[in-house]
């Protein structure tokens, strides 16, 4: 199930809220200060012990981690990656794609029914807000279908009723919500998610 809201990530009672870090993943503006202030101190140390994979990164662009939310309402906080906008001549896109899948796999590794994500990279980082959002939709969907798809399968029922039509997955769908800060992003998410764009 996907869902539009507007307000601020922080405060949303989830299972994971993503957070458009930096490969250090120590904080910084943006979403990314804002999820480190409304944590707490102790979401700092448990970034700081998630090991380097080379000097100074501890997730690369693309890649996701996760850590617990600490003081805030979500449960976790999975950090990613997003691609700084280049004019997209250096692979932007599919950097992006991959933040969203990598996301979404580290939340069903993790059990999570529910995740929030912000428009990453869309701020600091600079990526044209409708791309951006064209593949956050494109990447979510995909994953919803596949997912339910294996659900199906693994709950052991027939994933498609006689008539052809899907069934319903016994298992909850995972919840999937694009949490927008501005009116703008989220009219861009609405009228994609109608798909009028
Ligand atoms: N809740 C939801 N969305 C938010 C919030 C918030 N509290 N604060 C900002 N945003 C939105 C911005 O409006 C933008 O649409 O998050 C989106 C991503 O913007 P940034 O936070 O600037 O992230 P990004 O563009 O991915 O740049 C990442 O910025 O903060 C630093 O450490 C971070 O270096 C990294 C870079």
């Amino acid at each position: 199930m996907i869902e539009i809201v507007q307000g601020d990530i922080t405060e949303l009672a989830v299972d994971a809220i993503v957070n458009a870090a930096n490969e250090g993943m120590l904080g910084g503006g943006g979403v990314d200060g804002a999820i480190h202030r409304a944590a707490g101190r102790a979401l700092f140390e448990a970034c700081f012990r998630v090991p380097e994979v080379r000097p100074g990164v501890r997730c690369p662009t693309g890649e996701a981690r996760i850590t617990p939310g600490f003081a805030l309402p979500a449960k976790s906080v999975i950090h990613t990656v997003g691609p700084v906008w280049c004019g997209g001549t250096r692979g932007e896109a599919e950097k992006l794609a991959a933040c969203y899948r990598n996301s979404l796999a580290l939340a069903a590794e993790n059990g999570c029914k529910s995740i929030a994500f912000p428009c990453i990279s869309t701020g600091i980082y600079g990526y044209p807000k409708e791309e951006a959002a064209k593949i956050a939709v494109r990447e979510v969907k995909a994953f919803l279908a596949a997912k339910n798809a294996k659900d199906a399968e693994e709950e052991g029922a027939c994933p498609h009723a006689p008539n052809g039509r899907a069934r319903t997955p016994a298992a909850p769908q995972m919840e999937v919500i694009f949490c927008c800060f501005s009116e703008w992003d989220k009219r861009v998410y609405e009228m994609l998610l109608q798909g009028v764009k």
